[in-house]
Parts: structure tokens; C-alpha cells; sequence
């Protein structure tokens, strides 16, 4: 059984009280008014929380991948969007993390971990969703610099951020292996943010289009080697599905928490609504659910946190990143809708909190890779496909 360190645990207590304090009284209001909130990322980087998952030479607090799982998840008890803030900053810098040269990292990650950069993640294209080795924004090595041209589409924090991990094809003929990954500062001539999408939820995190009309990056600026893009993606994604899986484990046990609450205070037929069996097994089964879905999380968590030293094979990472990430949306969705029955048509009010938790349940579902594709990376790894 996963159990939180000492460390963690402080962590986790701080975190908790702050969410409750500064997050929950906003909560309502995000997803209503759907604007970026400046003023909690700016909490969230006094706090060092945007760089919990940043070694400390490179300005971060080191403290690790169960960590960062943490505040996702204490931060998404009350607020999906304000979470993603935490999830999305980790998301856009693991790519310079793990193939950025060291002048690289010493140039980008101490503004990321302090919050003054904000980073985005930038693989999705209109055509290639899923099948993410399909993508078709180009670029051409001319001299000094590449010159990139496509379109992105679904990318959080598109607009805002100002530091872009980009994933384009240098060499179409080779397909996959000819995808590499960029680094896109936001004033690139050339690159601009296009649509602002209007979503269902998790309102209040902004997700938009990219636009690349020759735009021109330094060569310096391509991350690893060219070719090994596809690779670096698929290797951030696994270090970062965790942190969707705790983001909807926060989001379930919120939805808990309201609803057993309720349901303790609700009378109907003369006693309270927990009284009655059929909520009871209600309640017992979305409690069993969050408690497994959270030791899956922490455990993806901590193995892959530990599998450098420990040399564990990279089929397993993928296997438990993906696992955690399927099973945990899953519980999200469940529960939250669950947690609505149990409020009944209190439920389905705007005035309670319940439908905001489970519109933004279902995008732990769709995004980091869709449920079907974490299923797709769970049998390959099982049947030793890769
Ligand atoms: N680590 C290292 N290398 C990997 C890898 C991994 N996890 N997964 C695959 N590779 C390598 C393979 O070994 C293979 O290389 P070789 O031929 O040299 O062995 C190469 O990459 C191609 O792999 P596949 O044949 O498995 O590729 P595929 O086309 O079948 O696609 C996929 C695999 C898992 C479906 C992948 O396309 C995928 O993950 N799709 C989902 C996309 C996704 O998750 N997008 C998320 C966008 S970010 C987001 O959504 C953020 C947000 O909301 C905040
Ligand atoms: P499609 O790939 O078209 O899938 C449609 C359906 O077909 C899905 O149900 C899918 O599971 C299913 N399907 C597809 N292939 C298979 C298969 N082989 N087997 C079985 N079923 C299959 N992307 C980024 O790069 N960066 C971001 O920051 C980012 N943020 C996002 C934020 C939001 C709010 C949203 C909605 C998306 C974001 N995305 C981001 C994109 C996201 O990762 C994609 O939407 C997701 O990977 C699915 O791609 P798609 O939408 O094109 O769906």
C-alpha cells in the first residue's frame, strides 16, 4: 500500500488548507467567467507549487513527481481549472526536462519553476488527435533557424503561455521517426494563437489554436536530436499522466466529500438520506473507488519517479502511467455523476457545486490521451508490444 512521506504529507496539508482558503471561494466564479485566474497562478508560484517538479539546480524544489501529484490533486478537491494550472506548467516543461540540452534547461526551466513563464504542450493537430505520430506542421531547416508552418489545435494555454514545446516533422518521409520537438518562445515571428475554444468544462483554463506561418526558431531551439520528437512526446506523457490521474482523483473525492455531507443532512421520509441503504452502497462504492484510484496514482507515481535509479524497463512505465490515468478518470466520471444522484435535483443546480465537478470530470477522460489509447498502451505493454 502507498503511503505519502513525512515531506509529502506537509505538503499535502499545506496545499490542502490553501486550496480551501484561496481556490474554494473562486471556484464558482472561474467556471462562470471562464478567464484565466492570474491571481491564483500567482499563489500557486509564491507557494514554489509550479516548481515542485523541477530538480532544484535547475530552480524547483525537487521534490518530485508524487509531489507535484499531490498539489494537483489537493488543489482539484476544489477546483478542476485552478489544478490544471499546476498540471498543464508540469506538462509543457517535462519535454526541456528530459531532452533539453543543459544550456537549455539553464535557460527556460528556473522561469518555469518560478512561474514567471508559463509553458504549453503543443503536439495536438486538427488531424491528429490520437494518432499524435500523424502530425503534419512542418519544419525546414534554413541556415541558422527552422522555419515551421501548420496549425495546432486543443492546446492549454495556448495564447498565454511563453514557452512552447512544439512537436513537427522535419522529415515527412520518415513518418513518426521524422517528428522533432522545438522550443517556441511566444513572440517567434511567425506564431500566433488563433481560436479561443468555448469548452464544457474546466472553464477558466484556456485552450486555443497555434498558428505557425514561417515561423522562425532558432536552431538552438530544437530539443534532442532531429527525428527524436515522437519519442520525447511519448516520454513526457508518461511521466504526466499521473498527474492527470491525481487531478481526477482531487475531482472525486470532492464530489465525496459534498455529497456525503449532504446526504447526512438531507431529510426525506423523516431521517436522513444516509440512512437509507441504497445511498449507503452508493456512497461505499464511490468510496472504494477513490481510495483505489489514489494508491494507483501514487504508485505510477513513485515507480516512475524511481525508475532511473532502479532501470525499470520503459514498457512498465507506460503500462502503470497509462493504467493510473484510465482507471482514476474513470472513477472521476463515475463519481461525480453518482455524487449529483445523491443531491438530486439540488444536484443538477448551478447553485451547488456538484455539475461544474462532473462536467470537468470528463475531460480527464478525453485528454493526456483518450481512455481508448491508455487501454490501446496498457494491453501492448501486457502483451510486450513494445
Ligand atoms: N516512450 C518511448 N518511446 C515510445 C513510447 C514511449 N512511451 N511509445 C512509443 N514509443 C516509440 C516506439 O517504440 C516506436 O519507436 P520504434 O519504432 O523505434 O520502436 C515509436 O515510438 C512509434 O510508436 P508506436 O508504434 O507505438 O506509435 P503509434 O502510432 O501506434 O502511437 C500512441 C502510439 C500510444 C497511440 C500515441 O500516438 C499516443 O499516445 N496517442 C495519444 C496522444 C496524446 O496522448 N495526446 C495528448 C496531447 S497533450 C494533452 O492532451 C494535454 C492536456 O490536455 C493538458
Ligand atoms: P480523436 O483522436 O479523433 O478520437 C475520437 C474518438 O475515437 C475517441 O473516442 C478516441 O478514443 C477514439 N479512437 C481514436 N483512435 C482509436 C483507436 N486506435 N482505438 C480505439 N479508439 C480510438 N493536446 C495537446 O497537444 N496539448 C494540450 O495542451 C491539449 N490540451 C487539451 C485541452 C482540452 C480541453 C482538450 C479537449 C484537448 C486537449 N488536447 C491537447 C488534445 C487532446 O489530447 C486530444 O483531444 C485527444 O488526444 C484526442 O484527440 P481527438 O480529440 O483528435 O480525438
Amino acid at each position: 500500500m502507498y503511503e505519502l512521506s513525512e515531506e509529502q504529507e506537509m505538503l499535502r496539508q499545506m496545499v490542502h488548507r490553501l486550496a480551501e482558503q484561496k481556490v474554494a471561494p473562486r471556484a464558482a466564479a472561474i467556471d462562470e467567467e471562464d478567464a484565466f485566474p492570474w491571481d491564483l497562478k500567482e499563489l500557486f508560484a509564491g507557494q514554489e507549487l509550479l516548481g515542485a517538479g523541477v530538480p532544484e539546480a535547475y530552480g524547483g524544489t525537487g521534490a518530485g513527481l508524487p509531489a507535484v501529484c499531490v498539489v494537483v490533486e489537493e488543489i482539484a478537491r476544489v477546483s478542476a481549472a485552478a489544478s490544471l494550472i499546476v498540471a498543464a506548467q508540469e506538462l509543457g516543461l517535462m519535454p526541456i526536462l528530459l531532452a533539453g540540452s543543459e544550456e537549455q534547461k539553464r535557460k527556460y526551466l528556473p522561469g518555469l519553476a518560478a512561474g514567471e513563464l508559463i509553458s504549453a504542450f503543443a503536439l495536438t493537430e486538427p488531424n491528429a488527435g490520437s494518432d499524435a505520430g500523424s502530425v503534419r506542421t512542418g519544419a525546414r531547416r534554413e541556415g541558422s533557424k527552422y522555419v515551421l508552418n501548420g496549425q495546432k489545435c486543443f492546446i492549454t494555454n495556448g495564447g498565454l503561455a511563453d514557452v512552447y514545446t512544439v512537436f513537427a516533422s522535419t522529415d515527412p518521409a520518415r513518418g513518426i521517426k521524422g517528428l522533432s520537438a522545438f522550443i517556441v518562445e511566444k513572440d517567434a515571428p511567425g506564431f500566433a494563437a488563433g481560436k479561443k475554444e468555448k469548452k464544457m468544462g474546466i472553464r477558466g483554463s484556456q485552450t486555443a489554436e497555434l498558428i505557425f506561418e514561417d515561423c522562425e526558431v532558432p536552431a538552438e531551439n530544437l530539443l534532442g536530436k532531429e527525428g527524436d520528437g515522437f519519442k520525447i512526446a511519448m516520454m513526457t506523457l508518461d511521466h504526466t499522466r499521473p498527474v492527470i490521474g491525481a487531478q481526477a482523483v482531487g475531482i472525486a473525492c470532492g464530489a465525496l466529500e459534498y455529497a456525503l455531507n449532504y446526504a447526512r443532512e438531507r431529510v426525506q421520509f423523516g431521517r436522513p438520506i444516509a440512512g437509507f441503504q441504497g445511498i449507503q452502497f452508493m456512497l461505499a462504492d464511490m468510496g472504494t473507488r477513490v481510495e483505489a484510484a489514489r494508491q494507483l496514482v501514487y504508485k505510477a507515481a513513485c515507480f516512475i519517479e524511481e525508475a532511473g535509479v532502479k532501470g525499470a524497463p520503459p514498457a512498465e512505465i507506460s503500462r502503470y502511467s497509462s493504467m493510473c490515468k484510465l482507471f482514476a478518470s474513470d472513477v472521476a466520471m463515475q463519481v461525480t455523476v453518482d455524487a449529483v444522484q445523491i443531491l438530486g435535483g439540488y444536484g443538477y443546480m448551478r447553485e451547488y457545486p456538484l455539475e461544474r465537478m462532473m462536467r470537468d470530470a470528463k475531460i480527464t477522460q478525453i485528454y493526456e490521451g483518450t481512455n481508448q489509447i491508455q487501454r490501446l498502451v496498457v494491453a501492448r505493454s501486457m502483451l510486450d508490444k513494445r
